[in-house]
């Protein structure tokens, strides 16, 4: 009988994650899926994300550089990174979150970030030159986790940044969609490891309140009525009265894990 592998995890990690089950269930493409999710840019916002993980990967690279943003989503490195960057290619399949990312480098005058619309590590064999640094933040949907970590390495020239969950899952998650087997960063660095990269490791901390409207909205594909939400909230001494509104507590560990090339 073959051992179970990280690879393995991560694959039933995936498959159970809400985002994959909600994209299968209904049936929508991953850019489908971005858009529907209304909620999303306001979480990140109201979230502090990314917070320091910014200053950290900024600490940690050479100004001036090149950096492919994998999976970029509506920018949340891109845009502050793009001051300390010559250029930025922001690479994401979703047509729908690109265009975000381009409304708000715009709102921003920031010229040097390049879009692409592409999935990793497909896109790996398409690039033109290599990059000094790549970065991959909650955006490994891939079954083949090996080749979208090994893909990215080889296409960074000095060095890499993933960031990942460190902490336990939401229960709020766990009672809107049901426990699923979850993985956390240490599947990401076992992996990386055995392709021969050993990478440092910060946690950092995060700590806010969203209104409880929006907690409503963020969970409308789960089985749960808002109702129930609030219920299981306030019995787990999560909701908190802030200028005249409900709001909800949360506590989120990332992981950003990193490795420089020696010279
Ligand atoms: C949770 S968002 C994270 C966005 C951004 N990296 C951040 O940290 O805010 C995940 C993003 O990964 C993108 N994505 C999904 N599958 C991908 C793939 N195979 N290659 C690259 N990006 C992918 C999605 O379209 C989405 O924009």
């Amino acid at each position: 009988m073959m051992n179970k592998t990280w690879e393995d995890d991560w694959r039933r990690s995936l498959h159970s994650s809400s985002c994959r089950r909600i994209i299968d269930e209904k049936g929508w493409s991953n850019d489908r899926f971005w858009r529907e999710w209304t909620a999303y840019a306001q979480v990140v916002k109201l979230g502090g994300y990314p917070g320091k993980l910014v200053d950290l990967v900024q600490a940690n690279m050479e100004p001036g550089s090149t950096l492919l943003d994998i999976g970029a989503g509506t920018g949340a490195f891109a845009l502050p990174l793009a001051a300390t960057c010559r250029q930025i290619i922001a690479l994401d399949p979703s047509r729908h979150q690109l265009n975000l990312l381009a409304e708000q480098a715009q709102a921003q005058s920031i010229d040097n970030i390049v879009l692409q619309q592409a999935s990793w590590p497909e896109a790996a064999a398409a690039l033109v030159e290599p990059v000094d640094y790549c970065l991959a933040s909650y955006s490994m949907f891939t079954d083949d986790i090996r080749a979208f970590l090994s893909r990215l390495a080889e296409t960074a020239r000095r060095g890499f940044f993933i960031v990942f969950r460190a902490g336990p899952v939401d229960p709020l998650r766990t009672f809107c969609y049901g426990p699923a087997f979850a993985v956390d960063y240490l599947c990401l660095y076992n992996i990386l490891h055995d392709l021969g990269y050993l990478c440092d490791v910060h946690i950092v901390e995060r700590q806010y309140m969203i209104p409880l409207s929006l907690v409503i909205e963020q969970y409308r594909f789960s089985h749960r009525t808002p109702a129930e939400i609030e219920y299981f909230l306030r019995e787990n001494g999560r909701l908190v009265d802030k200028d005249g509104e409900q709001h909800c507590r949360h506590r989120v560990l990332d992981a950003l894990l990193y490795w420089k090339r020696s010279v």
